[in-house]
């Protein structure tokens, strides 16, 4: 059984793709400081699963002690990176806790992989590489704009430092998956986008206020150079993000990668605005959102959704979800969150 190590393993995505991984037959390591995450979601990918991964709580940044981890769990055979901090609005605003976090993470498992005999790495990148595209859609060929945040930079610079390891080390061999944008939640109800404190991101703020917890969603500006004014992005199930993790790891394994160092997109490749997927959020559940328009969020790029024909052809992948599947399937995960009474 081949064995993955999966940082981040209790937040959003990591959980997500930690429980596709062990439906497909991987033993799983979870390892996550729970600075965005609960361990109640071990016990959702455990009652899906039937399996409850091991589990180390651990910051990534403490050099010493992930080395002591991988002592303690050896036999890894790749490694899926999400554990970072992720918000853009707050990037702005705090810098350098996203330049420290992300990147000291990212250097100190470049730097034990080969102590450890490990070769393989799924890198967590996204779609804010591109800083605000010139052309839509985007390929893996576009060029990289400057980034219009903080969190985006360090997505862009911590390609750089793999592929720069990558090029000076014999053995690594990896793989960055450029996320759009996450949302929903497993079928089951079971794991979901759980964020602490306020939601930073759209659709948790959309479930929080349709479910009475937050009063009003504010719309981050209408005055974009869109058909509606607000922003458009491309919104992708976050199990069809998973799957593709599978299918990515599994291409390293199985050596069938063509480059020591790839890139794909993951995306739908339909771009919807902010008031397109309120409307449809609204249409889908019957629950009308009290929102109003507010101020740009700075950090904001205006648009940008996803060329997907690379890792649709290259992967064998493609996301299957629509967006009222989609929506649905977050609301659903917030229902059942309140009526289970939540987690610790
Ligand atoms: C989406 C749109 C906001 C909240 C995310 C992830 C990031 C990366 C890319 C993976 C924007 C607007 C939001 C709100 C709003 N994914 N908005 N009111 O910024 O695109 O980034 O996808 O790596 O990690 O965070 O997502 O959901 O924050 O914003 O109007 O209360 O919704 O202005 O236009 P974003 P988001």
């Amino acid at each position: 059984m081949k064995k993955v190590l999966v940082t981040g393993g209790t937040g959003f995505i990591g959980s997500h793709t930690v429980t596709e991984l062990v439906d497909a037959g991987y033993e799983v390591v979870i390892a996550d400081n729970l600075s965005n995450s609960r361990t109640g979601a071990l016990d959702g990918i455990q009652k899906i699963t039937g399996v409850q991964p091991a589990f180390e709580k651990i910051d990534l940044c403490d050099k010493v002690a992930f080395a002591d981890m991988l002592r303690r769990h050896c036999g890894i055979d790749a490694i899926i990176h999400f554990a970072a901090h992720k918000a853009v609005g707050e990037s702005v605003r705090q810098p350098l806790k996203y330049y420290r976090n992300n990147l000291d993470s990212l250097i100190n498992i470049l730097e034990l992989m080969p102590e450890h005999a490990i070769e393989h790495l799924i890198f967590s990148s996204s779609c804010t590489v591109y800083g605000q595209p010139e052309k839509l859609p985007v390929t893996e060929q576009s060029p990289i704009q400057p980034a219009t945040s903080p969190y985006g930079n360090t997505k862009q610079v911590s390609e750089a430092i793999i592929r720069d390891t990558v090029a000076a080390s014999t053995n690594i061999q990896s793989i960055a998956l450029r996320y759009f944008n996450p949302i929903g939640a497993h079928a089951s109800a079971l794991i979901g986008e759980l964020p602490t404190g306020v939601p930073n991101n759209l659709v948790p703020f959309i479930t929080q206020t349709a479910i009475g917890i937050r009063e009003q969603l504010s719309v981050f500006g209408n005055d974009y150079n869109t058909p509606d004014g607000s922003c458009i992005r491309d919104y992708i199930h976050v199990v069809d993000l998973a799957k593709a993790h599978v299918v990515a790891v599994g291409r390293l394994l199985d050596r069938k990668n063509k480059a020591a160092f790839e890139v794909f997109n993951l995306g739908t490749g339909h771009g919807v605005s902010v008031l397109e997927l309120v409307h449809a959020f609204e249409k889908t559940t019957g629950v009308k959102l009290n929102y109003k328009i507010v101020a740009r969020r700075p950090g904001d790029t205006e648009q940008v959704w996803a060329d997907t024909a690379y890792a649709n052809k290259e992967l064998g992948w493609k996301a299957q979800s629509t967006l009222e599947e989609t929506l649905l399937s977050a609301w659903k995960w917030e229902k059942y969150y309140k009526e289970s009474g939540g987690w610790e």
